[in-house]
């Protein structure tokens, strides 16, 4: 029978077959979340290799601690923190360069599926939404804050939603008749101003940015994909899941541009850019799981894998 874990890991033996190219290295897998790719990469190191796994969410890595201590004791560390400050945590384990960097970001099944943190629609809950709990601003707090025009600017930037005003609107409404605690509250806000069948994607792309805002994910992944430049050795590569069309873009654009030679605007004749680039492109276009693996886990369905090779 095979284990079943509170995450099942996506795009697997692509995210194996592509990032782990040097079994004596040392990997940061940056989400380790509940280790389904780390325990993969785990079994893939020689004992002269080293796994780092780091997660905002202290559940998640209680149980991975648990769950690679049984494939190997030695070459694996667990370390509770943003991805983002992964210069620091290398530097202070002494660490100046690794061969390979893992991002599969957004939030775990177990983070969907506990109602206590606030980030499923479809169960009701706190508004909290955070991914470490033990820091930051929750959801509720942070709605309670902000204005009107900025709820609307974050809806519109971070859930491409068409009638963010209209939300932002009904969400400061609901706050002046003490009704926004709960995620149904915030499901409510939003089905009481949107009509029509596709209402739902509305609450999704709304829950999607106060996410985003609350956590500061696109800072920290463009943070943390700026120093992977200093951080990978050459020839190790950078492997990121993304799930949403903001997170992608990011990552398709920093790829882009550290394979390019010269970076000058077309008018200028010869080049002055000095530019040197730092990553080559592994795949032309992004994998994405295959119908088995999307029937399997439907959340699967928008992962996109992005991989790069640093020159
Ligand atoms: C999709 S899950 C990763 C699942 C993992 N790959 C596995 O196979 O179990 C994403 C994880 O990233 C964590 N996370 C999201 N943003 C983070 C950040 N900026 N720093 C650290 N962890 C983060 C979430 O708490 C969650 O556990």
């Amino acid at each position: 029978m095979p284990e079943i874990h509170p995450h099942v890991p996506i795009l697997v033996n692509d995210v194996l077959e592509h990032l782990v190219t040097n079994p004596n290295g040392i990997y940061l897998d940056g989400t380790v979340g509940f280790g389904g790719h780390a325990s993969h990469i785990l079994k893939k190191l020689s004992p002269d290799g080293l796994l780092i796994g780091m997660d905002c969410d202290s559940d998640a890595l209680s149980y991975t601690t648990e769950r690679l201590s049984k494939i190997s004791q030695n070459n694996f560390k667990l370390i509770h923190n943003n991805f983002r400050y992964y210069p620091e945590i290398l530097k202070k384990l002494k660490i100046n360069k690794i061969d390979g960097l893992l991002l599969d970001l957004g939030m775990s099944s177990y983070e969907l599926d506990t109602p206590d943190r606030g980030f499923s629609f479809n169960s009701n809950g706190p508004l909290d939404m955070r991914f470490d709990i033990s820091k930051g601003m929750a959801a509720m707090d942070y709605i309670h804050s902000e204005s009107e025009a900025g709820l609307a600017k974050v809806i519109k930037s971070y859930g491409e939603e068409r009638y963010a005003k209209k939300i932002a609107n009904s969400i400061v409404q609901c706050i002046k008749a003490g009704k926004m605690s709960t995620t149904y509250d915030l499901r409510e806000a939003v089905l009481s101003v949107v009509w029509g069948q596709h209402r739902l994607k509305s609450v999704s792309r709304v829950f999607q940015a106060i996410r985003i805002k609350i956590n500061d994910e696109l800072e920290s992944l463009s943070i943390s994909l700026i120093n992977a430049e200093g951080m990978i050795n050459i020839h190790g590569r950078l492997a990121v899941i993304s799930f949403h069309s903001l997170e992608d873009r990011i990552v398709k654009k920093f790829i882009q541009r550290s394979s390019l030679s010269c970076i000058c605007p077309k008018e200028i004749p010869i080049c002055v850019c000095n530019q040197i680039p730092t990553f080559n492109k592994v795949n032309r276009k992004a994998i994405i799981p295959s119908s088995g693996e999307i029937s399997h886990n439907p959340r699967a369905r928008s992962a996109k894998l992005r991989l790069a090779e640093r020159i």
